[in-house]
């Protein structure tokens, strides 16, 4: 197969590749030679403290659809699952029911977190041989689950702390998720005036890793799957006056699944990378890219519904160094300052960008949102800007 097709996903959410190439950045590239090819992204797969009102916050919040179920009720008696999608975007919300679930212990662990980066890939055998001829920790061998309404093949290769991947052929199933779940929908109704969704697809999903391991994981990535170095952010680039990290960027041949890896640098107080690792009990995703074509009224949304984002001052819209070197963008920088959106320019094109405060109890995983015009980077103009946002948090929490 060329893997200039849609998933199912894309295809049945009616995004074009044409739309995949602005908000992502889909790249044409040639897959005969790739050792480990992947369609896009499967699911994001969350152990949380309580799936029924998390799931219930990706609905009202965030705008997302229920769409499948597993649980008691469906002869899973370990967990609840909640599958929710918007555009190409699927999460899976996992709760523990029984006391002795690993979901439960894993949520001790981590706190609310993501516990499998899925992809999909057109074959999972070779996917594996590949992987297990790198070294790499399978944790699931490839095998077939088939319910009525067909058949995944599946395996599971371990990542960075206790993070997975699992890679998954879903081309002869045509359930609503995966065998074990039912089709289920909510009953609960979006305000009047809402958009369809808020966000189309996942621009890229950010690992935090250990001091010193970051060059592992690009190795990692590039052996063991076949990804790319895209990008790379040292030294002054995302360094402020107290906390440093070094983040380097490696994605898949198609560029829709992206992997920024961050891990600490030493400077005069601890960076948000060591908070996270303290926080998170080790390595894990830092925060998800939500693709959308509106971010003003995807953060005008979230907003009425209390999501709240990093504050950007003032100071930032009226930077004339800012000012000059973000041009013309869609809508007036007031309209954005309004709503505290940042703007990167760079030589392909520009980006809006804004993050969210972390979404659980912890200071670990949180999200941004993204509009492409062009531009295929991560917003390094804004890097600085950022962390200063994120340190003032950090100092309010007394963790800097
Ligand atoms: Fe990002």
């Amino acid at each position: 197969m060329t893997l200039e097709q849609l998933t199912d996903t894309e295809r049945l959410a009616h995004l074009s590749l044409e739309q995949l190439h602005q908000l992502v950045g889909l790249v044409e590239y040639d897959a005969s030679h790739d050792p480990f090819p992947v369609t896009g992204w499967d699911a994001v797969v969350w152990a949380v403290g309580n799936a029924t009102q998390t799931s219930h916050f990706f609905m009202s919040a965030f705008g997302m659809d229920l769409v499948a179920y597993s649980g008691p009720e469906t002869g899973n008696r370990d967990r609840k699952s909640y599958v929710l999608e918007s555009g190409a975007v699927r999460f899976v919300i996992e709760g523990g029911v029984h006391p002795d679930s690993e979901v439960i212990r894993h949520h001790a662990q981590h706190g609310d977190g993501i516990v499998d980066i899925a992809l999909e890939v057109p074959d999972v055998d070779r996917c594996i041989a590949h992987a297990a001829s790198q070294a790499a920790t399978v944790l699931e061998e490839p095998h077939d689950v088939t319910d009525e309404h067909g058949t995944v093949r599946r395996a599971t290769i371990a990542t960075y702390g206790e993070t997975r991947h699992t890679l998954i052929d879903r081309s002869r199933y045509h359930g609503p998720y995966l065998p074990g779940y039912v089709e289920r929908r909510s009953s609960y109704v979006r305000p009047a005036g809402a958009p369809r969704r808020l966000f189309q697809a996942l621009d890229h999903v950010v690992g935090n890793v250990e001091l010193g391991r970051m060059d592992d994981w690009v190795a990692f990535y590039r052996r063991v799957m076949g990804f790319t170095n895209m990008a790379e952010f040292i030294g002054d680039d995302i360094a402020t006056d107290y906390s440093a990290l070094m983040s380097k960027v490696v994605a898949s041949g198609n560029h829709r699944v992206k992997f920024p890896l961050n891990e600490p640098a030493i400077a005069r107080k601890r960076s948000q990378i060591d908070e996270y690792l303290e926080f998170y009990r080790g390595p894990g995703a830092q925060h998800l890219a939500l693709a959308t074509n509106d971010i003003l009224t995807a953060v005008d949304h979230l907003r009425a519904a209390g999501v709240e984002f990093l504050n950007t001052p003032d100071s930032y819209y009226e930077d004339p160094e800012l000012r000059a070197r973000i041009g013309n963008v869609r809508v007036p920088i007031d309209e954005l300052q309004k709503r505290g959106i940042l703007v990167d320019r760079d030589e392909d094109g520009y980006l809006l960008q804004i993050f969210t405060q972390p979404i659980g109890d912890r200071p670990t995983v949180f999200f941004e949102l993204i509009e492409r015009h062009g531009s295929l980077g991560f917003g390094k103009g804004n890097f600085k800007a950022l962390f200063e946002a994120i340190e003032r948090e950090q100092d309010r929490r007394g963790n800097l």
